[in-house]
């Protein structure tokens, strides 16, 4: 089958020129948003939306990114469709590809979204799986534009967890011109397949150690996510023991540069991977980051609705 359109399974499905080119274009629609101005780019589209997993912010950040830009989204709940009664995601993806403009899937695991990828006709993106959060870390970006003018250049250090953030973040940094200093406990370090990949592409900007003081140390951004992502539930307790140390607290901030500012995708175990005094204080950007969503999702819906070939479109074509 020849594939006409794009996913967004991970960063890497963008080029470095892509995702700065879609940065531009995110905070451009941005500002015209908050201008009063209205843009209709996605009118008559329709994505939907299939979570095997909770979520806040992914879920409506979509649904209202379409409807600011003229489109519509279907929230379709895995236990009242027929996938959950054992449908093939072949079937299912080529039938809803003939409905929808696109479709965002969170799940758990990544081979279910690339699965999606090979059957459906229209663009798959990532939610959120097992492996990696894209879309996060691409309106994250956006965040650090907005907030430091550029993401060149600068170290970025994230502290726990080497779970799907911490994993897109290392492709993030594979593409990208900006430093990486991760502390993570012995066995919770990224996924190596992911580490290994990013290879020389991340030689002398990408670090890896069990010390959150030596990640942070100096650093613009200091990043954390929860110890026990969705799906590791049964793993928390023992989590919760092995990341004492982890925290990104006061005393740990000291260490980090001058202007750092703290970032966490949400949602947060204050008292856990972050203190409350860090969360709640001056140098937390999180709220402005969770708002990024909207914007940054976007400019990602926009690239890949308005450019792929719908097979119906070819089909109708005279
Ligand atoms: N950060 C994030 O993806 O939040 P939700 O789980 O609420 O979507
Ligand atoms: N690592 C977290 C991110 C939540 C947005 C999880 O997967 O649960």
């Amino acid at each position: 089958m020849k594939k006409t359109k794009r996913d967004f399974l991970r960063l890497t499905d963008f080029t470095a020129g892509e995702v700065d080119a879609l940065l531009k274009r995110s905070l451009a629609l941005k500002k015209r948003w908050k201008k009063g101005l209205r843009d209709n780019s996605l009118a008559g589209k329709c994505i939907g939306l299939i979570f095997d997993k909770a979520s806040t912010r992914t879920r409506v950040s979509f649904e209202v990114a379409m409807r600011q830009l003229g489109g519509s989204s279907i929230y379709l709940d895995p236990g009242t469709t027929q996938i959950k009664r054992g449908e093939s995601i072949a079937d299912s993806a080529r039938v809803l590809s003939r409905y929808l403009d696109g479709v965002v899937l969170r799940t758990f695991d990544h081979a279910i979204v690339e699965e999606w990828s090979r059957w459906a006709s229209v663009p798959i993106i990532n939610g959120l799986t097992d492996l990696l959060h894209p879309c996060q870390i691409f309106c994250d970006l956006l965040t650090i534009v907005e907030k430091k003018k550029t993401y060149r250049g600068l170290k970025l250090a994230y502290v726990g967890d080497g779970n799907n953030v911490a994993n897109s973040w290392v492709e993030a940094a594979s593409m990208l011109d900006f430093s990486l200093a991760l502390a993570c406990p012995k066995w919770y370090e990224p996924d190596a397949h992911i580490l290994k990949e990013a290879g020389e592409k991340v030689k002398g900007r990408l670090m890896i150690s069990q010390d959150p003081v030596e990640a942070v140390r100096g650093a613009d951004i200091v990043y954390t996510d929860v110890w026990a992502s969705m799906g590791q539930e049964e793993e928390r307790e023992e989590r919760l023991k092995t990341f004492q140390g982890y925290r990104v607290d006061a005393k740990l901030m000291q260490k980090a540069g001058e202007n750092a500012l703290v970032m966490h995708c949400l949602p947060a175990h204050a008292g856990e991977e972050i203190s409350a005094e860090v969360l709640e204080g001056p140098q937390s950007i999180v709220f402005d980051q969770a708002e990024n969503r909207l914007h940054g999702q976007k400019g990602i819906l926009e690239f890949l609705l308005r450019t792929y070939q719908p097979q119906r479109a070819q089909r109708t074509k005279r």
